[in-house]
């Protein structure tokens, strides 16, 4: 089969990680935890954690800025800001928006999408159909997470895991044959308990006693959410190969989430790609949901891993469940 012909291609990318370090070693002066448990069972090192004070909007207008420079767009001249985050500054109204005040986007639409981890290609793909459908010419697309803020620092069964970041990219129309072949996105709301956020929401709001049991940190059934990531992010990678008229052999970069490298490796086997064609950097970063994926393209961008013309499978996988993958052309 042919591949298709993209509409939209991400001219440039950007990212913002926070300066400060927090490593194992630190972890283990926190919980009762060793640097070596946490490197054997997620190959995780260090992740930067950002100030109390330290927004979603500002690592998101930072990482913003640096894309938008890159790719020569003015603020006035995009359409669409399409932000994912588990993190919102606030519950009302969007981070988007912040974002969107933040830049001087006057002319922009600007949403949030709560997808988890796969946020990324959830907002990617929301951005692509809007370009295509013909509503505008530029889109930003923001991952931007403070994980730090919303895990439990008693539980080491999460609190060594996440960590803070901000990617973002410009989507414009392709008129060059690179960009966007094809994208793979699906959820299962029935699962939503294996990892969530008790409390905050209507359903549970926030009151002490919740607060004070923690309701509002992070819950997760780690075997569960390692099996079901595993599985959905294969069966993500082989639908959006296939809608691609491509096969793994012709996958020059798989970007996939970096929530743990078992899972990364897991995951490259059963989608049949060697790592060393995985772009890895979950040993410094740990899990910034949503942002892992633009931050390592990013990387792997700066960096000559990924060179325009050449072949990028995403990947990922997260809370909802959701999961979705998208094949692009450099
Ligand atoms: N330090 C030391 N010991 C620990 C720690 C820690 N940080 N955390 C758990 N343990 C202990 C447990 O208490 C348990 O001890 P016990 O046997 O005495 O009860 C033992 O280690 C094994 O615990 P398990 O939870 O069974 O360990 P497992 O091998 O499953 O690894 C892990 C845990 C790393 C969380 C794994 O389940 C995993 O990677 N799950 C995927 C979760 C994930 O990445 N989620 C991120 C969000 S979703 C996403 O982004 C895809």
């Amino acid at each position: 089969m042919k591949s298709p012909k993209p509409a939209v291609e991400i001219t440039a990318t950007g990212r913002y990680l926070p300066e400060r370090i927090l490593t194992n070693a630190d972890l283990e002066r926190m919980v009762d935890t060793s640097d070596e448990w946490i490197r054997e069972r997620t190959g995780i090192r260090e992740r930067r954690i950002g100030s109390c004070e330290l927004s979603c909007a500002e690592m998101g207008t930072a990482a913003s800025r640096i894309a938008m420079d890159r790719a020569g767009v003015t603020a006035g001249e995009i359409d669409l800001i399409v932000v994912s985050t588990a993190t919102p500054d606030r519950l009302l109204p969007a981070t988007a928006c912040d974002i969107q005040a933040r830049l001087g986007a006057t002319h922009a639409a600007a949403m949030d999408i709560s997808a988890a981890c796969s946020g990324f290609i959830f907002a990617l793909t929301v951005a692509e159909g809007y370009l295509t459908a013909g509503r505008g010419e530029i889109a930003l697309v923001v991952s931007t997470e403070k994980m730090t803020s919303i895990v439990d620092w008693d539980d080491r069964k999460t609190c060594v895991l996440f960590g803070d970041g901000a990617g973002a990219v410009v989507v414009k129309r392709s008129t060059n044959g690179r960009g966007v072949l094809s994208s793979f996105m699906r959820s299962d709301g029935t699962l939503a308990e294996l990892l969530w956020r008790p409390a905050g929401g209507v359903i549970r709001p926030l009151d002490q006693e919740r607060l004070a049991a923690k309701e509002h940190t992070v819950k997760m059934a780690g075997r569960e959410v390692y099996k079901a990531a595993v599985r959905s992010m294969a069966e993500a990678a082989d639908h959006a190969l296939a809608r691609a008229g491509l096969t793994s052999d012709d996958v020059d970069l798989l970007i996939p989430h970096q929530a743990n490298m078992r899972i990364i490796e897991s995951t490259a086997r059963y989608a049949n790609i060697p790592m060393d064609k995985v772009f890895v950097n979950v040993d410094r970063y740990g899990n910034m949901s949503s942002a892992t994926v633009p931050v390592a393209l990013d990387e792997a961008v700066e960096s000559g891993r990924l060179k325009p013309g050449q072949i990028c499978l995403m990947v990922a996988f997260g809370a909802g469940f959701t999961w979705a993958s998208s094949v692009v052309r450099w």
